[in-house]
């Protein structure tokens, strides 16, 4: 029997180079729903960890003097401290190069072969003498051979948007040698893929995920599936194939592999076994960018399923961050590095501006920082931090700090008449909804200050209805507040130690009769110099 309990997943990031805004994107929406669910007392083990096999990061440790495991060692640390700048509240954070996914892949391939899902097929593959290695497609360029544009990597022209055959292309040449690759043999395990189109699509109108993912995902079905080749030839950092010298498994088939292992380094579970049984009771959720999807959505379930493991239960599928509308690129000096931006600017800000433009749908997202600044000084500031800092004064004032015993009912029914809304929201992982709807009340606080005048009660000596109105206005701002805490952590958290709280706990009831203490700057306007990157 399945119980209620979860495994929240984020795509494992390469651990080939640093976290960029595009990977923080990511992991903050799939943060605040999981936040979120913590918030709801659901119980949820949120994992993810570094991708560290393949070949570019093979070559890029060559290229630089180190091992691969100095390479993946340093981005490792990089990452873990990035994941921390921005408040995401992994579990568990690993990663694939460790003896426990090695030692499930390996338990993973034995059932694979005992449930006779591998089969063995000869190819010929592109070979760089001079390298000695086998070339993935993409470190092959040449002669497109639909337009004859030149400088075309792989299978694909960038120029006329073709796509072809590797063996097509005409006059290739080794990225690595500058060589004619030759065509080699070689004698690969391919997964019978083609067997199992029938029980994916199953699994597919059965699982939670995204209408235009499931379409996208549907075009694969129409061509029908072919077996999946999870052999990769030495020189290759990954993951041995027992009993096969010098083969190895493809990255893409250990590293989904690195849920279930960073899932049991979290929990202290130490042996593959105890760590299947635990994965198959759980709900599945993975959040993955739409580059990947293929991968999540067709491969990963079949695997699993063939391997005797339950596969996701939900898919949710987030676009591609863009910045000023183009692709972020280092060497064109698109990018903002995450140092660059946490060295200036709250982590809360941008969490908020990125949840204000991500809702269900699979779109790219643009930074814009035109648009960054004014959405976070209208809504962070103007709207939410404005409450808290045109009440609490008049608390402290004449008050001693201390709130009243009661609140403008009236009032308060109306503010909390959207809670099931909002957390709905969060359910569904819309989070510019959440943000919409929070604001609207944040407007509806605010015009009732405006409405009661609290400076006039005060001018006038009306300290009954002035303690009304402030004591109202601040439960409604730690109210507020804590509804975007999976949103804004960190200013919640803030707000809930003036509060005198230790951390901040949504309810319904309004906060009435406890001494509160003052809280500075929460957070303050953004100028146009803070966000001056470049
Ligand atoms: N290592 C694989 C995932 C393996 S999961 C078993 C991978 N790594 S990645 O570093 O390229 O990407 C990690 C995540 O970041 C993916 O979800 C990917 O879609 C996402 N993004 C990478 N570039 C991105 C943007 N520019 N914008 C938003 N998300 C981006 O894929
Ligand atoms: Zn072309």
């Amino acid at each position: 029997m399945t119980n209620n309990k979860r495994v929240v997943t984020y795509a494992l990031p390469y651990a080939n180079g640093m976290l960029h805004l595009g990977h923080i994107m990511g992991m903050v929406q799939v943060d605040c729903y999981v936040r979120s669910l913590r918030m709801q007392n659901i119980d949820v083990t949120f994992v993810c960890g570094d991708d560290a096999h393949g070949t570019p990061i093979m070559l890029n440790a060559m290229k630089q003097g180190i091992s691969p495991e100095q390479l993946i060692g340093q981005f490792y640390k990089e990452h873990v401290q990035d994941v921390r700048g921005f408040a995401i509240s992994f579990d568990g954070y690993h990663t694939t190069h460790s003896m426990l996914n090695t030692q499930i892949v390996h338990q993973v391939y034995h059932r694979l072969n005992q449930g006779n899902m591998i089969v063995q097929k000869s190819i010929q593959q592109a070979y760089d003498v001079d390298q000695e290695m086998f070339l993935p497609d993409r470190y092959i360029k040449g002669e497109c051979p639909k337009c004859g544009a030149q400088d075309q990597y792989g299978d694909h022209c960038e120029v006329c948007g073709k796509t072809y055959a590797i063996k097509d292309l005409k006059s290739p040449v080794s990225i690595m040698s500058n060589t004619s690759p030759v065509w080699k043999e070689s004698l690969h395990d391919f997964f019978r893929l083609s067997s199992e189109q029938g029980s994916v699509e199953q699994w597919l109108s059965g699982s939670d995920i995204q209408e235009s993912v499931k379409n996208k995902l549907g075009e694969w079905f129409v061509e029908g599936l072919q077996d999946w080749d999870i052999t990769r030839d030495a020189p290759y950092f990954g993951i041995e194939i027992p009993n096969q010298p010098n083969k190895y498994f493809y990255v893409w088939l250990d590293a989904p592999f690195g849920y279930l292992s960073a899932l049991g380094a979290t929990l202290g579970l130490a042996e593959p076994q105890a760590i299947f049984d635990v994965w198959n009771d759980l709900n599945i959720e993975h959040f993955i960018g739409k580059d990947i999807v293929c991968f999540h959505g067709v491969f990963w379930p079949a695997v699993l399923k063939k391997a005797g493991l339950k596969a996701p239960s939900k898919l949710h599928v987030h676009g591609f961050l863009t910045l000023a509308g183009d692709k972020m690129s280092k060497s064109r000096g698109r990018f903002v590095s995450t140092r660059d931006y946490l060295a200036k600017l709250p982590a809360d800000m941008l969490r908020y501006y990125f949840a204000s433009r991500l809702s269900t749908t699979v779109a790219d997202v643009d930074l814009d920082w035109q648009d960054f600044v004014l959405k976070v000084n209208a809504d962070l500031v103007g709207k939410l931090a404005n409450i808290g800092s045109r009440s609490q004064g008049f608390v402290h004032k004449y008050h001693e700090g201390c709130l009243g015993s009661r609140v403008d009912e009236d009032f308060w029914q109306t503010l909390i008449s959207r809670h099931e809304e909002i957390m709905a929201s969060y359910q569904a992982v819309n989070l510019a909804q959440v943000c919409r709807l929070v604001m609207e009340l944040c407007d509806e606080t605010n015009q009732y200050v405006d409405h009661h005048k609290p400076w006039v009660l005060a001018k006038e000596g009306d300290q009954e209805q002035l303690l009304l109105v402030a004591t109202t206005a601040l439960a409604a701002f730690r109210y507020l507040v804590y509804l975007l805490a999976p949103i804004i952590p960190n200013t919640a958290e803030k707000v809930a130690e003036a509060m005198g709280e230790s951390q901040p706990v949504l309810q319904l009831d309004p906060f009435v009769g406890m001494k509160v203490n003052k809280f500075g700057h929460l957070l303050s306007r953004v100028v146009k110099e803070d966000v001056a990157f470049e």
